[in-house]
């Protein structure tokens, strides 16, 4: 496994190799979450490229980026275990430099949710992704349930855009107990752990009680979340998957219920899926 900060060598080093290849973008601490993403790439593509870099252009000011967890040697030996045949691992000063002019900005779907908690957080995804794009050219690029809206604006810039990737979504992985795993987890003491819980069982329990009726759902979620102790909700919705509208009334196909909040200084966020009343769950 290689692995390449400089631009123009990372170029280098994937001109000809074997197609199709597949790009997980990373910030690095990597955990299951990650791995099943890159597990996916090593499923379909016959080589597979991993971005390390935590992205300063998607922190806001006072966000968690100087203190973001760091753990290159781990992450290395653990991607070179999974398979994976290059990881890009830019540096901040030539791939995002102060003098930079231009960003992608995608419109609407970013305004809301984490975008209305985080101001500017999506041009910063969106602008190094496309970047990350344009510098591996990838057939397909791996991306996580876990970050919902994320998935759904990366959608839509890459068909806006025309860009020639195929987005593949893959499931949110999970500790046993339901916690959806994320680097920011390790921010946690062991009670606030047990806090976090809470999300995961709240957004569980309403999986299980769906009845399409969302306005009740919503209640019933931001009641739960409001009350759970060691918790501060940023925001609870039951959405559209495809537009992230709100949903007020009866919902008829399915729906996703997303969840944002603090324990103590650490933000998480989680989702599930609502499959239409009456329907048997996925498989
Ligand atoms: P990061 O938070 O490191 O996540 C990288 C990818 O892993 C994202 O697609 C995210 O949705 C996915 N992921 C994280 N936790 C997951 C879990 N529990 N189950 C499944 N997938 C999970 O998201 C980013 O980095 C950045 O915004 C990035 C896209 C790299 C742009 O800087």
């Amino acid at each position: 496994m290689d692995v390449v900060s400089d631009v123009a060598e990372i170029r280098a080093r994937l001109q000809g190799v074997p197609r199709p290849l597949g790009l997980v973008p990373t910030m690095g601490a990597l955990h299951g979450g990650h791995l099943s993403l890159v597990d996916a790439a090593t499923r379909h593509c016959a080589t597979v490229a991993v971005s390390i870099f935590v992205n300063p252009l998607q922190f806001g000011p006072g966000e968690d980026f100087q203190r973001y967890p760091r753990s290159l040697d781990a992450d290395l030996q653990e991607l070179d275990a999974a398979g994976a045949h290059v990881v890009f691992t830019p540096d901040a000063a030539s791939f995002t430099p102060p003098g930079r002019l231009t960003s992608v900005v995608v419109a609407s779907l970013t305004q809301r949710l984490e975008g209305s908690s985080r101001p500017g957080h999506f041009d910063g995804v969106t602008t190094v992704v496309t970047k990350l794009f344009n510098v591996i050219r990838p057939d397909q690029a791996y991306f996580g349930e876990k970050d919902f809206q994320q998935l759904a604006v990366i959608r839509r810039m890459v068909a806006d855009l025309d860009l020639p990737v195929t987005v593949v979504g893959c499931p949110i992985v999970r500790d046993p107990d339901g916690l959806a795993l994320s680097s920011r987890n390790a921010y946690l003491s062991g009670e606030q752990r047990v806090a976090a819980l809470q999300l995961s069982q709240a957004l569980h329990r309403l999986s299980q009680e769906w009845a399409g009726d969302a306005a009740t759902a919503v209640a019933t979620l931001r009641r739960t979340l409001s009350q759970a102790s060691g918790v501060r909700l940023d925001y609870a919705e039951v959405i559209d998957p495809e537009t992230l509208e709100p949903f007020e009334g009866v919902v008829e196909g399915p729906a996703q219920a997303v969840v944002a909040a603090y324990v103590g200084d650490t933000r998480l966020i989680d989702n599930i899926r609502l499959e239409p009343a009456g329907s048997s769950p996925a498989a």
